[in-house]
């Protein structure tokens, strides 16, 4: 399917009431995994319903754990607990999601089973060696397309604690370990560049795990579990999420006279980054109100489109913390003065695709001077209406290309149409549909 977005009117929360964006994809797959390992039952409030976590929820009734949808939102989870996951009749098809199918496979290694894991054609071609190696030093044993690619198999049980120093700053490694940790003999360490997102550690400790953190001088950081650990079944309440309430964020930063109030958004300080950066583009969202909720700071966001945005180089530091935002960070720097360096993210080359090459790609398409760097891009922006349009945009199937080059269109002089837009619901379903209801022109092309 294609979607087509035209220059638009104001972006406005209906009547200035609050917008909720959808819930926490992170958080989503957590709380139906760590239900599934939990004894008792989770409840779970506000999951994102995408296919992505779909996905997982799948694979959770295939390890045996009992998945129910009651409501829009609302599930339940009875835990596999003291018996462990089951085998699988067959193998586990993860769709898109490479949360899904890196933290499942962390958590069964745990188990005396066999499982085979597959996915869509982006998910085939994207790394699990990073993964299925901390496996295997840990005990399991796997086998695996050109040794690292889905269709892969892993063997586990009997695992033993490992000290993992990971070369990437990655939520999806970190948490594969630490979940296999659970089940192994001892403490499970992983050391990482920078802290990456921390919904595991937070989520383990609600479900009564000891986690231990520490950081470095330097900003290394290390989480550790001790196996062994019972989890018990907890309410979960899902927050919307931030890296879903940036397009939002962006469509009113673009368009003039836009306003938009967004509600319930997990303000995880590890997740916020594209917030400080639009501070630094001078176009910061105003925080109205911030509060706990199950371990997560939540809060209600405003943003007002600026007279005018400039270009900004955010630190390498903060690469983390916005790793999923940098395809819309580069759609929203195409209208601001001057340039913006986007850089300290080489991790983006394994995203759902390539996301520097196409983020240039589509920005050349669009009329906006771009340029390619190893680990990031510079986009040399064209300031407020200054952006062309007027194009059709590769999105390899990315929900998040998809999403940044629409949002892009409804601030620029022409048409932008881009190709492969259900993919979008991966992460973000309904998202024509409610951009629509805050009046952006977005139709099927
Ligand atoms: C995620 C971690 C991030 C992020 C992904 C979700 C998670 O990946 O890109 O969308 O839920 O742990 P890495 O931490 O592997 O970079």
């Amino acid at each position: 399917m294609r979607l087509v977005a035209r220059p638009s009117g104001p972006i406005r929360s209906p009547d200035m009431g609050r917008v909720r964006p959808p819930g926490d994809k992170s958080i989503s797959h957590r709380a139906l995994l760590f239900g599934a390992l939990a004894d008792g039952v989770t409840t779970i409030d506000g999951l994102l319903e995408s296919e992505d976590v779909l996905c997982t929820a799948a694979a959770m009734r295939a390890f045996g754990a009992g998945v129910t949808r009651s409501a829009s939102g609302r599930w339940t989870v009875v835990g596999r607990g003291a018996a462990g996951f089951a085998e699988p009749a067959g193998p586990i098809d993860f769709g898109n999601s490479g949360t899904g199918v890196r933290l499942t496979m962390g958590a069964a290694a745990a188990f005396p089973i066999k499982v085979t894991y597959t996915g869509d054609a982006s998910l085939s071609g994207r790394p699990m060696g990073r993964i299925l190696d901390p496996l295997a030093l840990m005990g399991a044993r796997w086998s695996a397309r050109d040794k690292g690619l889905l269709p892969a198999t892993v063997h586990g049980g009997a695992l033993r604690a490992i000290a993992y120093e990971s070369p990437h700053a990655s939520a999806q490694i970190k948490s594969a370990i630490l979940l296999a940790g659970l089940g192994a003999d001892g403490q499970t360490s992983v050391t990482e560049p920078r802290a990456s997102r921390d919904h595991t550690e937070r989520m383990l400790r609600a479900f009564g795990a000891e986690v231990r953190e520490s950081t470095g001088a330097d900003g290394r950081h290390t989480a550790t579990v001790k196996g062994g650990a019972r989890l018990r079944g907890q309410p979960i309440a899902v927050p919307a999420d931030p890296s879903s309430a940036a397009f939002l964020a962006a469509a009113a930063l673009i368009v003039p006279g836009s306003e938009v109030i967004l509600d319930d958004v997990c303000l995880n300080p590890l997740r916020t980054g594209f917030f400080d950066t639009i501070a630094d583009m001078g176009g910061g969202a105003e925080t109205i109100d911030v509060r706990d909720a199950g371990g997560e700071p939540v809060g209600t966001l405003r943003v007002r489109a600026p007279q005018r945005l400039r270009g900004a180089a955010p630190p390498e530091a903060r690469a983390a913390s916005m790793i999923d935002e940098y395809p819309i960070l580069s759609a929203l720097a195409a209208f601001a003065d001057g340039e913006t360096t986007l850089s300290g993210a080489a991790e983006l080359r394994v995203k759902e695709s390539d996301r520097i090459a196409l983020m240039v790609e589509g920005l050349h398409a669009c009329g906006v001077d771009a340029d390619e760097r190893p680990d990031g891009l510079v986009i040399h922006g064209r300031g407020p209406g200054g952006v062309p349009g007027g194009a059709t945009v590769r999105t390899h199937g990315d929900h998040r290309i998809a999403m940044s080059f629409l949002i892009l269109g409804l601030g620029a002089q022409a048409p932008v149409v881009v190709e492969d837009a259900e993919m979008i619901a991966t992460s973000f379903p309904g998202f024509a549909d409610l951009m629509r209801s805050l009046g952006a022109d977005i139709s099927e092309a």
